[in-house]
């Protein structure tokens, strides 16, 4: 009884630990000078899965090179693929251009003494360029500042700048009517994606930083890492969208990854599901498509471009996962069951074709997402169904063969 009365209370502490229904507020969290942000000590994902689990599931194998890996400075797209940006570059590219991928004196984070608090800054720029540069420069500088956490409260919608015109879906023109041909329209849409996804990512760093303690510091690492990619990616599109002849907000575009990252505010394990386990995934699917169809478009530099992003894509998905697991771990949750659950209570609808190399290489399995795709409990469930009918079926035969008086 004792036992059972502690494993309740356990339970509720943690649902409230992840599940916050009011926006986190200042807090006067306090630094410890001997709280150093390096290096961070990841718990091993075996002592993580959750006992009630009963499915092995094998990480991405190049998650711990991922999480070692030194700051990427390759934020410039060079003749041969990323490089920092040269002195003198050998090959015709704007001055704008150089200006924007080298430019890193940006004061506005000098002020700040906290990851979270790097982070709401970078929310709370409107301009792209601005955003992209400072991610990089707030996940720099906390990498090699050993700054902590800390604790703070996130804008309730991330800054945005005028242009793009954020519009309905189905008011976003079809690319005979953008104005702009196929492989920028392409370029254009993924500029946007990756845009958002600075901002989903230092989001969940902030939004989330009142947990620190449960969820460790490994989380927030994680998705500072996760949002210094997206800023980089973004700096790509808009360096090939400028050697096209043209810029992020030449059409319009939506607003609904924000949207699905907003609903989820009130719960880490919903953010995990929804954002890189439904939407990053969903990149994972679209990767190739959009580079075959860039090939044939005959635009192979950006076909490179959208291959080296994909490729990195994978990463988003395996941490979102890695954080999952260990989430539903403390929650003494089956994740696979929760998984659904929560796509289900959130409103969120899985849509294929899916990817199934990438995505198992990620490591999330295909019952968690395929409905065509029996899982274990499934077939279980199945199982008994059947012999529950046989055993109905046997008892029904019995009664006839007594009630016509044949041998029992
Ligand atoms: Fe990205
Ligand atoms: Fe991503």
């Amino acid at each position: 009884m004792h036992k059972l009365k502690l494993k309740t209370m356990l339970f509720t502490t943690l649902r409230s630990t992840f599940c916050t229904k009011t926006s986190p507020t200042h807090s006067s969290f306090k630094p410890n000078k001997h709280f150093s942000s390096c290096p961070i000590k990841f718990p091993q994902q075996q002592e993580t899965q959750p006992k009630r689990q009963t499915q092995t599931i094998v990480h991405w194998s190049g998650l711990e090179n991922w999480r070692s890996s030194p700051l990427n400075h390759n934020r410039f797209w060079g003749p041969n693929g990323p490089q920092t940006p040269p002195l003198q570059p050998s090959f015709s590219v704007s001055e704008e251009t150089m200006e924007n991928c080298m430019n890193f004196s940006s004061t506005d984070l000098d002020s700040c003494s906290s990851l979270a608090e790097m982070g709401a800054v970078v929310l709370s720029t409107a301009d792209p360029l601005e955003k992209s540069k400072l991610s990089h420069l707030a996940y720099s500088r906390w990498c090699q500042e050993g700054l902590p956490i800390g604790v703070f409260q996130p804008p309730s919608k991330p800054a945005r700048p005028e242009k793009p015109k954020l519009v309905s879906p189905k008011d976003i023109p079809s690319p005979k009517h953008s104005g702009l041909p196929l492989n920028a329209y392409m370029l254009h849409n993924l500029a946007h994606v990756e845009l958002n996804a600075i901002d989903l990512a230092w989001d969940t760093v902030v939004r989330f930083s009142p947990h620190c303690e449960h969820l460790g510091k490994g989380f927030f690492a994680d998705f500072a890492h996760v949002a210094d990619d997206e800023s980089r990616h973004f700096l790509w599109c808009l360096q090939r969208l400028a050697e096209l002849g043209f810029s992020y907000g030449d059409m319009p575009a939506h607003n609904i990854l924000w949207r699905e990252c907003d609903k989820t505010s009130d719960n880490v394990a919903a953010r995990l599901a929804v954002i890189p386990l439904v939407q990053e995934a969903r990149g994972l699917d679209a990767g190739p498509r959009l580079v075959q169809k860039l090939i044939g478009f005959g635009d192979i530099r950006t076909s490179n471009i959208v291959a080296k992003i994909a490729d990195e894509e994978l990463a988003h998905v395996a941490v979102g996962l890695y954080w999952f697991l260990s989430v539903c771990q403390k929650m003494g949750r089956a994740p696979c069951s929760t998984f659904r659950d929560l796509l289900k209570e959130y409103n969120v609808e899985l849509k294929g074709p899916f990817n199934y190399s990438a995505r198992d290489e990620a490591g999330i399995p295909r019952n968690w997402y395929d409905p065509s795709f029996p899982s274990q409990d499934d077939g279980k469930n199945r199982l008994s169904e059947v012999y529950n009918r046989l055993a109905c079926i046997v008892s029904m035969e019995q009664d006839n063969s007594k009630m016509d008086g044949s041998p029992g």
